[in-house]
């Protein structure tokens, strides 16, 4: 019988965030494994016992010693799985890492740094867990320093790697594209390798990157869950993998290989880690605060979320001041507060933007659409009360514009290779610091020479031939120079807000949002699929950055017709805007979005404090959440159906997130929306001018009923808690 010459454990080390703890340890001087993510242990915790305990027997046929699933697992200490390195020299030979554990390591209550070198190699690997301010996430980062002589080429580095219990069934991700971003797969967990990844030079609706483990059984409310989301826009990649010995593992770092020069360092880019208690809830809370507390920077801290007005599906590229006045005071007097002029305001001598083909690299005004340019019409905004936004897509190019024309060579290309288009666009290459001065000299221009106080910052294509000029990939270096270009803008203009788009939601990530403060969830104002894509987008985002626009009567991505109230609820839930030719509105309309938009601000406040609760529903055609303040004192529930109630009444809906014994008085906002048919009879007191009073427990245990309603509709219910014994 073989038996396995027993590492022992040399150092351990533990990292508690008030959701979550990290343990690691040590053997024999290794790289330190991650033996526990999750729920916080006792703090008199024996770490070396622990560490003892979690050895595993083997079997026959196996080398006498299980792989370390190490924070960078390595294939010179025999591990079998996908490994947290991959390197190699320049004439190709693999660099078979064999780390030790340096005397050096950091371990503070909020941070912990564990440094190893390779000799042979000159190679220095880093890894840093480190408590964001929220004190919820863990972020971590692995680092890797060439410290010998020559150069060497790394194919992958992973930020620290994590275990994944191996209870979890399934991965809860997110694999959409235009237009419905946010579509949830459920992918089963089994032995063998599972990879996302985005090569796309932004972050894709195709791969969101982040991902949730559920542990089985594990619902809304109750149950452990982890997430990990990957925190850079230029490219990812996620894989989870099982392996022969039944371990899981969870890596997360950038696609694209680099050298490595001696005295360079080269870093996996942020995670972001949670762990939660309380279901996909309790994940959400912590991740929500994360983005509030730890990654956005308002510029205007104070300043409510603005109703929006955009232009885009209401004029496309047709755009004529007077028609752009007149919208702007219909959607004043509807109760917007921002106007943002979407794309084909710019062009150059002799070429105006009429269409996707031409323009963009030019962003001078238009002077056949503006012939004053564009002061008449902010002028006219503010006037009405309210600011003005400006579209651009700075780091795009056509090859029918000046900028291409006189800088061909500005433009990402490979030598003797046919560059692809994408909506008759090139991207620039911003690792040229004459491309960055140039777009900063533009845009610094545009917010200097007008007041401006938003940008929408779209960026409509994915790169190919991601190469510089010298050859070289520049995925993430491309990302690091926007993200300067972003720093550099911030730091001229530090009250200018920006928004994320990307063909919609093609570039979500907690990378991007350290620069901006909204994202276009989706190009589908419609607002079926938006309210399925707000909820599963809830997970990982805060509403106040979600932009959520009421679109026109006929949606004109998905053909589909919606009544204005659902429009209208359904964008209040996020960061509400209206993006319509305003002159379709009928009066009936125009009274809900107004009594709507006047409801957001009433709430705004409120729900973009709030902690959020998706619902448990008895059916699936309803998806419901809640927002409730940190005291537990007043709430808000949306309810939306999204098709026809399958029985003949419909069933109770459990509140969550209440006080158990604090009664709530409780209305149905929108009741004046119930019609015959489907709600022949309701005679509940919930419609009634007093409400209904209950308790939180019975709000949660026992459920609220709410009228049937015909598919795309939403229901609206208030809840305040009655102090004293008041009812
Ligand atoms: C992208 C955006 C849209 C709009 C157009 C303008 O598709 O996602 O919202 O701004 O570009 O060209």
């Amino acid at each position: 019988m073989t038996t396995q010459s027993e590492p022992k454990v040399t150092r351990t080390w533990r990292l508690d965030s008030a959701c979550q703890t990290l343990v690691l340890a040590s053997y024999d001087d290794g790289l330190p494994e991650v033996i526990h993510w999750g729920a916080l242990i006792a703090v008199n915790e024996d770490l070396g016992a622990l560490a003892r305990a979690g050895r595993r027997p083997l079997t026959n046929g196996v080398l006498d010693q299980i792989g370390s699933l190490s924070v960078c697992p390595e294939e010179g200490r025999g591990f079998q799985g996908q490994t947290g390195i991959d390197a190699r020299d320049t004439e190709g030979r693999p660099l078979l890492t064999q780390f030790v554990l340096a005397e050096s390591a950091v371990a503070r209550s909020d941070a912990l740094v564990v440094e190893a070198f390779d000799e042979k190699y000159g190679l220095t690997y880093r890894a840093t867990f480190a408590i964001a301010v929220d004190g919820g996430v863990i972020e971590g980062e692995a680092e890797l320093v060439n410290r010998g002589t020559r150069d060497i080429h790394v194919d992958w580095l992973a930020a620290p790697v994590l275990p994944l219990p191996e209870t979890a069934s399934h991965l809860l991700e997110f694999a959409g594209r235009w237009t419905r971003e946010f579509a949830l797969s459920r992918v089963p967990i089994q032995r063998g390798v599972h990879l996302r990844e985005s090569r796309r030079g932004r972050t894709g609706q195709d791969h969101f990157p982040g991902l949730v483990v559920p542990d089985r059984g594990t619902g809304e409310h109750s149950g452990s869950a982890h997430a990990l989301i990957f925190a850079f826009s230029g490219c990812h990649r996620i894989l989870v993998e099982e392996l022969a010995d039944g371990r899981r593992q969870l890596q997360a770092g950038l696609c694209e290989g680099t050298r490595l020069s001696p005295g360079e360092t080269l870093s996996s880019q942020r995670i972001c880690l949670a762990h939660s208690d309380t279901g996909l809830n309790g994940l959400s809370h912590t991740l929500q605060r994360h983005v509030r507390e730890a990654v956005l920077r308002w510029p205007q801290p104070q300043r409510p979320r603005p109703v929006h007005y955009n232009c885009w599906e209401a004029v496309y590229f047709d755009h004529d001041v007077a028609t752009l006045k007149d919208l702007a005071e219909r959607a004043a007097a509807l109760g917007a507060e921002r106007f943002v002029l979407d794309d084909g305001w710019f062009g150059s001598a002799g070429q105006s933007r009429n269409d996707d083909t031409t323009s963009l690299g030019d962003w001078t005004v238009d002077r056949r659409k503006y012939p004053d340019g564009l002061d008449p019409l902010i002028d006219h905004v503010e006037a009405l009360g309210m600011n003005f936004g400006l579209w651009v897509e700075p780091e795009m190019v056509n090859l029918e514009s000046a900028l291409a024309r006189a800088h061909p060579d500005w433009l990402i290309a490979s030598e003797g290779r046919v560059q692809i288009e994408g909506r008759g666009q090139h991207v620039l290459d911003l690792t040229n610091p004459k491309v960055v001065d140039y777009l900063f000299e533009r845009l610094d221009a545009l917010l200097s020479e007008h007041s401006i106080d938003y940008l929408k910052w779209d960026m409509n294509r994915d790169l190919t031939l991601a190469v510089d000029r010298a050859g070289m990939p520049l995925l993430v270096r491309q990302t690091d120079a926007l993200y300067a270009l972003f720093e550099r803008l911030a730091e001229a203009h530090p009250s200018v807000e920006i928004e994320s788009c990307a063909s919609g939601g093609g570039r979500i990530d907690y990378g991007i949002l350290r620069h901006t403060q909204r994202v276009w969830l989706s190009d589908s104002n419609d607002a079926h699929e938006r309210w399925r894509m707000q909820h599963e987008a809830m997970l990982f985002l805060p509403p106040e950055i979600v932009g959520s626009h009421v679109g026109p009567r006929h949606c004109h991505t998905s053909g589909r017709v919606l009544p204005m109230a659902f429009r209208a609820g359904v964008a209040l839930s996020g960061h509400m805007g209206f993006e319509m030719d305003l002159r379709e509105l009928d009066g009936e309309e125009a009274a809900t979005l107004t009594r709507y938009t006047r409801f957001y601000k009433e709430n705004r406040d409120f729900l973009h404090a709030a902690r959020q609760f998706r619902l448990e529903p008895a059916r699936d055609h309803v998806r419901a959440h809640m927002s409730v303040d940190a005291d537990a004192s007043r709430f808000l529930l949306f309810c939306g159906m999204l098709a026809a109630e399958p029985n003949e009444t419909a069933s109770p809906l459990k509140l969550a997130g209440l006080e158990p014994e604090a009664l709530y008085r409780v209305h149905l906002w929108n009741r004046d929306e119930m019609t015959v048919p489907p709600t022949r009879s309701f005679a509940s007191p919930l419609v009634g001018d007093d409400g209904l009073v209950l308790s939180g427990s019975a709000l949660m245990r026992v459920g609220l009923v709410l009228p049937l309603a015909f598919p795309d509709r939403m229901w609206i219910v208030t809840g305040e808690r009655l102090e004293g014994n008041q009812s």
